[in-house]
């Protein structure tokens, strides 16, 4: 039952040789960044910007959370520590779905996304090692480097601002009727390889997508070329579909005291499109460019039934016209069947 219920709260994530015109066309999204001490104060001002901040760009920044920058710090570190071992020793890591495994641990390319031409491809440079926070025994952790840490003390501090978060702009509490209390969450950490590809044939480190739960809380990502850290390229890095204009910007947040917020598809399932889900996609870098992150995502508890209005009951994950039940669990099996690749993908 335990194992039926975690394994169903899965999937809930250079060298600057930029021409100048390049960056001339590249939108930049005008990042609202709102202070951890003022939101927690409550002040009139900043609630207001997160407020129209997620409404009209779907994502916003947070800076100055007590004893962030040093517990993300220490993660990537931990992180890439992970990421440098041999690739048998990541991959005992991996779970093993014919033994009954469920999703946790290490996962390289089983997502895939469906691109504007209509073909699906398989994020093959995305690497990612999951987790429930908190800890629980499910969870798998490496003994050859301690991930296990930093990856927890970072998650569960993201957990707890966001849920400060969702319950402040109603996405959670009365508002929808969705309670969170004592539900884990899902972290996932990130990796994404050197691209091996030319940029042409498939420019995404990860496609274009909504999240599928009611909000993702997301570090800033971090850059390394050759073993050292590097800026952000300007081609590279998260860019979001502002609903303001429908358009793809690129978020800069150089600042590794700063958190970042996206709302998930059924948060604006459970206010009938109140909010919208945040589409987003991350680029690729040119040249050997790696890219660090970790993202949590907030499930509703599986029982959880709406009645929902949203457009998006026009899709058929939701498995009904406007106005139908649909349970959070239907809402999330569905999409699993969806974006998760069945086979294993060649390791080259
Ligand atoms: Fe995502």
């Amino acid at each position: 039952m335990l194992k039926r219920l975690l394994q169903t709260l899965f999937l809930s994530a250079a060298f600057c040789s930029t021409s100048a015109s390049e960056s001339d066309s590249i939108p930049i999204l005008d990042l609202d960044v709102i202070s951890y001490e003022d939101f927690m104060n409550e002040d009139p001002t900043t609630l207001r910007l997160l407020d129209k901040a997620l409404h009209e760009k779907g994502i916003v920044g947070m800076r100055g959370i007590p004893t962030y920058k040093e517990k993300v710090l220490n993660y990537i570190d931990a992180a890439r520590r992970f990421s440098s071992l041999p690739e048998n020793v990541k991959e005992a890591y991996a779970p093993n779905r014919e033994r009954g495994d469920l999703f946790l641990g290490y996962e390289r390319g089983k997502e895939k996304f469906k691109r504007p031409d209509g073909k699906w491809v398989i994020d093959d440079q995305k690497v990612s090692y999951y987790a429930f926070v908190p800890d629980c025994p499910e969870n798998m952790w490496p003994t050859e480097v301690d991930l296990k840490t930093s990856f927890l003390a970072i998650a569960a501090l993201m957990a707890s601002v966001g849920e400060a978060v969702m319950h402040k702009i109603g996405l959670t509490g009365p508002n929808t009727g969705i309670y969170i209390n004592g539900i884990p969450r899902v972290g996932r950490a990130l990796h994404y390889r050197k691209p091996t590809e030319d940029l042409s044939d498939n420019p995404y480190w990860c496609g274009s997508h909504f999240d599928l739960s009611i909000l993702t809380t997301l570090l800033p990502a971090f850059y390394f070329l050759n073993g050292e850290e590097i800026v952000e390229p300007l081609e590279a890095g998260l860019f979001v579909k502002t609903t303001q204009d429908g358009v793809f910007k690129k978020v800069i947040a150089n600042d590794p005291d700063i958190l970042l917020f996206q709302v998930g598809e059924f948060g604006q399932l459970a206010t009938n499109d109140a909010i919208r889900a945040t589409e987003h996609r991350v680029h690729k870098a040119k040249g050997a460019v790696e890219r660090y992150t970790l993202a949590l995502f907030t499930d509703a508890p599986m029982d959880t039934v709406i009645y929902s209005t949203s457009e998006l009951t026009e899709d058929s994950r939701y498995g009904g016209k406007a106005g139908s039940p649909c349970s959070y669990r239907h809402w999330f099996e569905e999409s699993f069947k969806r974006y998760i690749v069945e086979e294993t993908p060649s390791q080259n």
